[in-house]
């Protein structure tokens, strides 16, 4: 027993549990899901899996992306994406529901189907369904050779390695990196933008592993703010753009590990509902950077102060604006909006680890919950 202890203490490298390991692997895991793909200075992207439908890519005229989870998260991340580089109309439906709805598709559609494990049952149901009326189907996984890149007609692995932690962290990162390796692609093949944005672009994204790194920084600033926020019984989590699906995955996460009741919001829709929970006792975590939604963000957080809401920020570094409002402070570094939720994502992961570690959780895994679901 000694021994396997041991052997467990050696897996985790060092880490306390499986997730905070793979949180930190990130930079890495992202670093590895780019490898090979992108030519910065050429202002190129090559994806191999995929490179055979480069003609459909460059006339389709809508995608559907299928997915389940936190993989479902990564798929509106994708939406935007693609509608922003690459004009491409997207829907993003739970694989669940796509499968017992008799969907319009027809053999002009593409189906991106996201998916860790590869064998998510409701997933490759849809993907079935899809098949069955002439889509072709893209795969986005993690684990290679599994059932779904084998059921799918082309595909791009996500290389993000073994995720042994039930709530998914460097897997979710690796998706949102293959989509947006597949948003500049179908951007590049259909001149949606520039070659030179493209350079730029694809610098940056060179780039986001270290910055990802920065981001990992803020772990003991969050493991104390934890220390005020683990008796919550509620939180909101709100944002706007892509920062929305960042909410959710932050709110998922949160539900998952330390069985808070969290919720993810468009910060916008907060008046339409939300707003009549808050009060002294309630923690809103904020996805307020420096960006196209920033000043709209603003106003959010000052609804939420004038009702005595505890702010939680995610900020750009340097923000003074957010600060002066805000209870507690995470910034990130600065990058173009389209990286936004590969950076964002990295606090709010930290902060639900720490949570469910003061409240004595098992972090690793989760009651009732399964790394992956074979079944209906
Ligand atoms: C389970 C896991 C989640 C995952 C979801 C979809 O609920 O606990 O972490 O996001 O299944 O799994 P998949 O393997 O298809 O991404």
């Amino acid at each position: 027993q000694e021994l396997e202890l041991k052997l467990e203490m050696l897996e985790k490298g060092g880490f306390d549990h499986f997730m905070l390991k793979e949180i930190y692997e990130q930079p890495r895991s992202i670093k590895d899901c780019m490898r090979g793909r992108i030519y910065p200075t050429k202002g190129l992207v090559q994806l191999g899996g995929i490179k055979e439908y480069a003609d459909k890519l460059k006339n389709v005229d809508r995608i559907i992306i299928v997915a389940c989870g936190t993989s479902w998260h990564a798929g509106l991340v994708g939406e935007y994406l693609i509608e922003e580089c690459a004009r491409i109309p997207v829907e993003v439906e739970y694989a669940s529901e796509f499968r017992y709805r008799n969907p319009i598709i027809s053999e002009k559609d593409i189906v991106i189907a996201v998916s860790q494990s590869g064998e998510t049952a409701d997933t490759m149901a849809a993907i079935e369904l899809a098949k069955e009326k002439g889509a072709t189907i893209f795969g986005i996984c993690n684990v290679v050779g599994a059932s779904i890149p084998r059921l799918s007609h082309a595909g791009v692995y996500t290389h993000a390695g073994p995720e042994i932690g039930v709530a998914s962290t460097k897997a979710f990162t690796a998706q949102v990196t293959v989509l947006t390796l597949m948003a500049l692609y179908m951007a590049q093949q259909r001149g949606t933008i520039s070659n030179s944005k493209l350079v730029h672009l694809l610098t940056e994204l060179d780039n986001i592993p270290s910055l990802v790194e920065q981001c990992l920084k803020s772990n003991d600033t969050i493991r104390v703010m934890s220390e005020q926020f683990k008796d919550a019984r509620n939180f909101l989590f709100l944002g706007r753009g892509s920062g929305f699906p960042v909410a959710l995955e932050g709110a998922l996460k949160l539900k998952e590990i330390s069985y808070i009741h969290a919720e993810g919001y468009p910060a916008a829709e907060m008046k339409h509902g939300p707003i009549a929970l808050i009060d002294e006792e309630m923690p809103v975590v904020f996805i307020a950077t420096k960006n196209s939604s920033y000043e709209k963000v603003i106003s959010n957080i000052q609804e939420v102060k004038a009702r005595k809401g505890k702010v939680i920020a995610i900020v750009t570094e340097g923000d003074t604006t957010v600060k002066n409002m805000a209870d507690y402070t995470i910034e990130i570094p600065d990058a173009d909006e389209i990286f936004l939720p590969l950076l964002a994502t990295i606090p709010l992961q930290l902060l639900s680890y720490h949570i469910a570690v003061l409240r004595g959780c098992n972090v690793d895994q989760p009651r009732n919950l399964a790394k992956s679901v074979t079944v209906e």
